[in-house]
């Protein structure tokens, strides 16, 4: 049997540096460091990284005062915005090919292209690339979107970095000699390319091509489609406990490839096994089971040690431990079936089994299909989180054990808690629970409950517990909502900290909800007299009033006539004279005297004037040349007085 491995497999630039960044920050111990989502699609690899101390979270929203390791997907950019609102340390692990696609679309749109993304909807790549042109590109997944495809002149494309040439060929060939102008970017990433090429031709010379990588990895998933369309038979695995020795019986060449996001171990361990423990019994051996399988057994004969069962052409042991108890081996027959779990496939010509870790196994798996709450009790703390009994060993990462941050899990040991199963790899003995998933569903739940019991338009009491550049938020029994900076006062107010402090208790009104997204959005100045009511009663057009220049701008000046009333002296109201800028003359701070010139009460704008409280100077012997000329232009028609031209005198 012939194993060749291709050259390009294995972790790619991109996710390397993700993962020598976010080690590198979790080094610094002083802060949590989480990934939002996790870091790389492979499950092996994320439980190296939740060893180490680094959790995965959803959303920026649920992390405070820690780091946050953008992974090389990149993400929309509001998400970043919202982490440096809220005070978190950034890594930003986005790959530079990525960026490239970001920036390019960016680059399209703004040259009026209407964009195109060839990948896939769902991608996080994707999702971050369209965050960084509001949504506004079409994404072609494959053939049948293309008739999504709207009426333009101009189309621009881009391609997520792990898509397939062909595919992009397929949708630029659909659009040539249909459109006025094409633009096509290739942001398909160069090792992508290169690994897609080389597992085409792999899978073209070999019999059985066996692709390595997570069952989540989008680029995995593609190299093993690839592999299939070029002729080998193609299985996609995780790890080399999923290797079976049934596929490579007769096989003389096998090759191997593997995602972007499989680390170099885990191919090693592939190899290592097909050479080391494979190779020779696939041409030996006939009756073949594989570690951790669950199989059927006929019972044969009770020995002193245990059970032996009849497994067609090859014998099992069952040793008694393997039982649950004594009365499950008294109450065998001769000839009963029993299901099996294979503990070691052959050792000394026999298959040792196991009945009490395949019921535990079955009934695990039922419970994970059933998305059941189960309890268990916590045994021990290990490196990255705790160990719980559930008749096997279920891993709870660190992340999973509560909705924050836990300092200490030792404080878990012995205690029994509430768990979801949310992994189960039988083949790779491993069982992760959650108790998070339970407490954030309960969270979910609570939420919206409040949110169905309060009402737009409600003044209800709340606790403001952070205080942010953009707002507040404000606690209200269960549920954050947000108040926005320009919904907290009628004045105009630099920071938050000027009105609130962080623990103070308001009462707020509810302006906004958002039962999808868990968003109230709040105003504290609406429980609190308009100041725009008081304003209208008590002025009126051509009334003279004073205040402070609270801020200069291009076009004018504006002016706080009452607290939380505004009212703005345009530049041409400032000065009978010609006025290059308006600093020159307003500062902000200026204690100055207006005429109200306008008050528009639908859109409570007030318009102020300075020049009408200004006396009109003599006109400058240039301006009355100037109208001078005027007259002599308009000839002998009489028609201008000496008044037009010295008019401004005689007023005066
Ligand atoms: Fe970057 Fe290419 Fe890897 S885009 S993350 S180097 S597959």
């Amino acid at each position: 049997m012939e194993i060749i491995v291709a050259e390009n497999a294995g972790f790619c630039f991109g996710v390397n540096r993700a993962m020598d960044l976010a080690l590198e920050a979790s080094e610094d111990k002083d802060k949590a460091v989480y990934t939002l989502g996790p870091l790389i699609h492979n499950p092996q690899a994320v439980q190296k990284l939740t060893e180490s101390g680094i959790m995965e979270e959803e959303s920026v929203a649920n992390i405070t005062d820690s780091v946050v390791v953008i992974r090389s997907h990149g993400v929309p950019p509001d998400i970043l915005f919202e982490a440096d609102e809220r005070g978190l340390d950034i890594v930003d692990a986005t790959c530079p090919f990525v960026k490239r696609a970001q920036e390019k679309v960016q680059e399209l749109k703004e040259a009026g292209y209407e964009v195109i993304i060839s990948g896939d909807k769902n991608h996080p790549e994707v999702r971050g690339i369209l965050g960084h042109i509001d949504n506004q590109a079409i994404v072609i997944e494959d053939k049948s979107d293309l008739k999504e495809l709207p009426n333009a002149k101009k189309f621009g494309i881009v391609a997520q970095t792990t898509q397939t040439v062909d595919n992009l060929r397929e949708l630029v060939n659909h659009l040539l000699g249909k459109v006025k102008q094409l633009e096509i970017h290739n942001t398909i990433c160069n090792t992508t390319e290169k690994r897609q090429n080389e597992a085409a031709n792999l899978a073209d010379q070999v019999d059985v091509m066996i692709v390595i990588g997570g069952y989540n990895s989008a680029n995995t998933n593609r190299l093993a489609k690839i592999c299939q369309e070029n002729g080998a038979k193609t299985y996609h695995i995780e790890s080399a406990e999923e290797l079976k020795l049934s596929w490579f019986k007769n096989i003389k060449k096998i090759g191997i490839t593997a995602g972007a996001s499989t680390p170099n171990w885990i191919i090693k361990e592939v190899v290592k096994r097909m050479t080391e423990e494979m190779k020779d019994q696939t041409t030996e051996s006939e009756e073949v089971f594989a570690r951790n399988e669950i199989i059927t057994g006929v019972v044969k004969e009770e020995t002193e040690e245990g059970v032996l069962v009849d497994l067609d052409e090859k014998e099992g042991f069952i040793p008694l431990a393997e039982f649950e108890s004594e009365t499950a081996i008294e109450d065998l027959a001769t000839g009963d079936e029993l299901e099996c779990f294979v503990m070691n496939p052959d050792k000394e010509g026999q298959v040792i089994l196991s009945v009490k870790k395949a019921k535990a196994w079955r009934k695990v798996e039922e419970q994970y299909e059933n998305g059941e709450i189960i309890e268990a009790e916590i045994t021990k703390e290990v490196k990255g989180g705790l160990v719980a009994d559930i008749g096997l060993r279920g891993f709870i990462p660190a992340s999973h054990v509560a909705i924050e941050y836990v300092e200490d899990l030792s404080e878990f040991k012995g205690e029994t808690l509430e768990l979801k199963i949310i992994e189960v790899e039988r083949d790779n003995n491993n069982v992760v629970l959650s108790r998070r998933v339970i407490l954030e569903e309960e969270e979910s739940q609570k939420k919206q409950e409040i949110l169905e019991s309060l009402e737009i338009g409600e003044v209800v009491e709340g606790e403001v517990t952070k205080l942010v550049d953009f707002g507040a938020f404000v606690e209200l029994g269960g549920i954050e909502g947000l108040l926005h900076i320009s919904e907290i006062s009628w004045d105009r107010i630099e920071h938050p900290s000027v009105v609130l402090e962080e623990g103070e208790e308001v009462e707020v009104k509810i302006l906004d909800i958002n039962k999808e997204e868990e968003r109230i959005s709040l105003g504290l100045k609406q429980t609190q007299p308009d100041p725009w009511e008081k304003f209208v009663e008590a002025y009126s057009v051509e009334d003279i009033v004073e205040g402070k220049i609270t801020n200069t701008v291009e076009f004018g000046a504006f002016m706080e006539i009452e607290s939380g009333v505004e009212g703005l002296i345009h530049i041409s109201e400032i000065s009978h004279e010609h006025i290059a800028q308006v600093e020159d003359v307003l500062e902000t701070g200026d204690e100055v005297k207006a005429k109200i010139i306008n008050i528009d009460l639908d859109d409570k704008r007030v318009g102020l004037s300075l020049k009408e409280l200004e006396e009109k100077k003599p006109a400058s012997n240039q301006q009355r040349n100037k109208k001078s000329t005027a007259v002599q232009e308009k000839g002998e028609e009489g028609i201008a007085k000496i008044g037009d031209v010295f008019g401004d005198l005689f007023d005066e």
